[in-house]
């Protein structure tokens, strides 16, 4: 992940981060800054009320009683609404930002490489919308905020103190800036920390996710003493960075209390020699220390803004590490849409690897021809699911090609491409959505009755039997469901979709022989219309392919129709001959 390199590249991500997401919501932070004018004017009145006040009342003039009352009544009576209303707008703005921006950075993940979502665990995203976003929101209600109200706030005191007492302000002006020079440290100490914290956020969040998912496992195997030594090991973790972040922001507002006691005590003794010597009224002091008191705590903010915009902007370059990034799987330029394909599959000489030094197919070459059913068997981690990954071009082959109908996958659109195959993955996984929708997503526009008859074909009766019937919900990845009932649903879905290209990745594993052989039957009405690819294990869903390929080592080892493998006696007449006896 690219550091924030210094300062210049702190500059750039702070102003691609305002042109990109503060930028738009303009009229909101616009709206913001004219009531934080107000707020400001007013308080400069306050400063000039009291000053006059204070020399009425010395003086004994009738306008205490009358000018001065109402005048206080009538700033309070415009301050109040103006801090509301500037408070609002701003808010409004920032959740507009963070709302477009958590849209971009979802997009940015669910549009982008598979091989990226795969490569993290869950909770490291999920943890990063939810930290880096309150990171950001923070940092950007306090620019929105302290840019306009504070600075506007402390402009109008220092212009009443420079016409009250010139040589005095010109002081305090002097003082201020130096002590601080700490504070600003301070804040690149906070980034620092709390960029670690993130990153462990996350790994937090999968140990969370983990323990609460793998549930089942954990009491089977009476895990729940491991489960909670790890959680409580990443709970301490936690604390301990995020200690640190919270001591250096600790440090912040003692030291601010620090300057602003000196700066008082330099006040009084320099603002009395100026009132001895006749140059500052009592009334003028009065108003010194007014504009003092209500430009402090915006000096304060203003202090504490540096380190909270720095975390705003670790945050932000997180986020702007993963839009950046570009994708390895995407659209050449001037990729070909593909229409609806015949259902020619083939690997020519296909090696591959998950990472940079691995080998799962070492020039692998099989070929489906359009309309015929074909079988991949192999023991598991021969690299079958990786076939249909790579036809799905998840992945890119490393060598070698991957066609469908004779064009490269590479050549044409993934929407296009995709759209030409149905699959039932391994996991079988379902939405958390009703059953019927779970099966209509296999194709936007399913009419009623083609979602019915994929269900029918997918031996889908106990819809009809689970509470809810079609509108049981399926649980988070389908757990409402056993393993076997997943499948069919899964396999329903697949068949919804029309694709020329159905994908069956150990699709009916966990069936009953007789809601396998249902399937076997309703597969053989397709026989072709579709190309089917089936990754199997059992003999039944096998042996009626047309063409069978055995998989060993990342080639195909043996090829032919189930007799023709059986005469053979090779690798796929000792894998039949360990599931008959
Ligand atoms: N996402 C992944 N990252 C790294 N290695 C993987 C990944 N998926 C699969 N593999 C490895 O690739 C090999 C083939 O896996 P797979 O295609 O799932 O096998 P099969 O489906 O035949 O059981 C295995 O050795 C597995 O460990
Ligand atoms: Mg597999």
């Amino acid at each position: 992940m690219p550091e924030v390199a210094g300062a210049s590249g702190k500059d750039r991500l702070s102003s691609r981060f305002l042109r990109d997401w503060l930028l738009p919501q303009w009229k909101w932070f616009g709206l913001g800054t004219v009531f934080a004018a107000i707020t400001a004017v007013c308080a400069w009145g306050y400063s000039q009320i009291l000053s006059n006040a204070t020399d009425w009342m010395k003086d004994g003039d009738q306008r205490i009683f009358t000018v001065a009352p109402m005048v206080i009544i009538a700033l309070v009576l415009l301050r109040a609404p103006a801090m509301y209303w500037q408070t609002q707008c701003n808010n409004r703005g920032v959740q507009n930002a963070v709302v477009n921006l958590q849209g971009a950075l979802f997009g940015g993940l669910i549009e982008g490489d598979f091989a990226r979502l795969q490569s993290k665990a869950s909770g490291e995203y999920v943890s990063q919308f939810a930290n880096d976003m309150v990171l950001i929101r923070e940092a950007a209600l306090r620019v929105a905020t302290n840019l306009a109200k504070s600075t506007l706030t402390i402009l109008a005191a220092v212009v009443f103190m420079l016409m009250t007492d010139w040589m005095l302000t010109l002081v305090l002006l002097v003082v201020y800036p130096i002590a601080f020079a700490p504070v600003v440290q301070l804040g690149n100490r906070v980034r620092k920390n709390s960029k670690r914290s993130q990153e462990q956020a996350g790994e937090l969040t999968s140990v969370l996710n983990e323990a609460f998912q793998g549930a089942r496992t954990v009491k089977a195997f009476g895990l729940e003493g491991y489960q909670k030594k790890r959680a409580e090991h990443g709970f301490a973790e936690r604390a301990r960075l995020y200690m640190k972040v919270l001591r250096a922001k600790a440090l912040v507002d003692p030291f601010l209390e620090m300057i602003g006691g000196l700066a008082l005590a330099g006040l009084f003794a320099f603002a009395g020699w100026r009132a001895m010597s006749g140059d500052l009224t009592v009334g003028g002091l009065v108003g010194i220390i007014v504009a003092i008191g209500v430009a402090s705590p915006e000096i304060r903010a203003l202090g504490t803004l540096n380190a909270v915009v720095n975390e705003g902007l670790a945050a932000a370059a997180r986020i702007y590490a993963l839009l950046d990034e570009k994708r390895k799987v995407a659209d050449k330029p001037g990729a070909a849409v593909m229409g609806r394909a015949r259902g020619e599959v083939a690997f020519d000489d296909v090696s591959f690897g998950y990472g940079t030094d691995d080998v799962v197919l070492r020039g692998l070459s099989f070929k489906a021809e359009p309309g015929q059913t074909v079988a991949i068997v192999g023991p598991s981690g021969a690299g079958k699911s990786t076939v249909f990954s790579l036809l799905m071009r998840l992945y890119e082959a490393r060598g070698g090609a991957v066609t469908l109908d004779g064009q490269d996958v590479r050549d044409v659109t993934l929407a296009s491409l995709r759209g030409n195959i149905a699959l039932v993955s391994q996991d079988a996984f379902l939405f958390d959505a009703t059953l019927r929708e779970n099966i209509a997503l296999g194709r936007s526009g399913a009419s009623e009755d083609e979602i019915r008859a994929a269900a029918k074909a997918a031996a889908c009766d106990f819809i009809e039997t689970v509470p809810g019937g079609w509108a049981a919900m399926a649980g988070e990845g389908g757990r409402n469901l056993s393993g076997g009932q997943r499948q069919r649903i899964a396999l329903a879905r697949a068949l919804v979709s029309d694709a020329p290209v159905l994908l069956l990745d150990e699709a009916t594993s966990a069936l009953d022989s007789e809601s396998e052989a249902r399937i076997q039957q309703a597969l053989a009405g397709l026989a072709g219309k579709r190309t089917i690819i089936v990754v199997a294990h059992r003999l039944a869903t096998v042996r009626r392919a047309d063409r069978i390929f055995v998989m060993e080592n990342g080639v195909v080892a043996e090829a032919g129709s189930h007799d023709e493998l059986l005469a053979k006696a090779g690798v796929y007449a000792r894998m039949i001959q360990h599931q008959l006896t």
